[in-house]
């Protein structure tokens, strides 16, 4: 059975300066999620620390916390039947150069640093956690979509 969720999505500062949010959010539109919320801003060291926290013994996480801190970053939330999972699957695997044709990373990135977008992991409560970092309460805004009764 699945469920109606929400998942934080994040255009990172390479996928902005080059152009893709429309691009993106477009994928995650025509796939029938609904944007609830949406922010574009420049993450601070703090934030950054925070929202990547559980990466801090990695030997990489000096440069992601400079690369995610370095520009603009567009972040949103996205809800929708298996939001998580399916916002994962659409984004491609962690290494743009494994990531399969048709994949956002498999489509634009070949840098394993720069790999254009983040999603919420599937470990419970990841989501909610990246969400409530990033967004208050009611910055999420409720509505339907058109297509919403047919899509679901
Ligand atoms: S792990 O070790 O499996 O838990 O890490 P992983 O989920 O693969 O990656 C965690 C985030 O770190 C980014 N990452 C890197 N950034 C810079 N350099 C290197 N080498 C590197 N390896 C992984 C990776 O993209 C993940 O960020 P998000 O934003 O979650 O995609």
């Amino acid at each position: 059975m699945t469920e109606t969720e929400r998942t934080f999505v994040m255009v990172k500062p390479d996928g902005v300066q080059r152009g893709l949010i429309g691009e993106i959010v477009s994928r995650f539109e025509d796939r029938g999620l609904k944007l609830v919320g949406a922010k574009f801003v420049r993450i601070d060291r703090d934030l950054a620390e925070r929202h990547y926290g559980e990466h801090e013994d990695k030997p990489f996480f000096g440069d992601l916390v400079s690369f995610i801190t370095s520009g603009p970053v567009m972040a949103m939330v996205w809800e929708g039947q298996d939001a998580v999972a399916q916002v994962r699957t659409m984004m491609g695997e962690t290494d743009p150069a494994e990531s399969a044709p048709g994949t956002v990373r498999g489509d634009f990135g070949l840098d394993l640093g720069r790999n254009v977008i983040h999603g919420s992991d599937t470990e419970e409560g990841s989501n909610e956690r990246e969400i409530d970092l990033f967004f208050d309460e009611d910055e999420l805004l409720d509505y339907e979509r058109s297509d919403e009764t047919w899509l679901y």
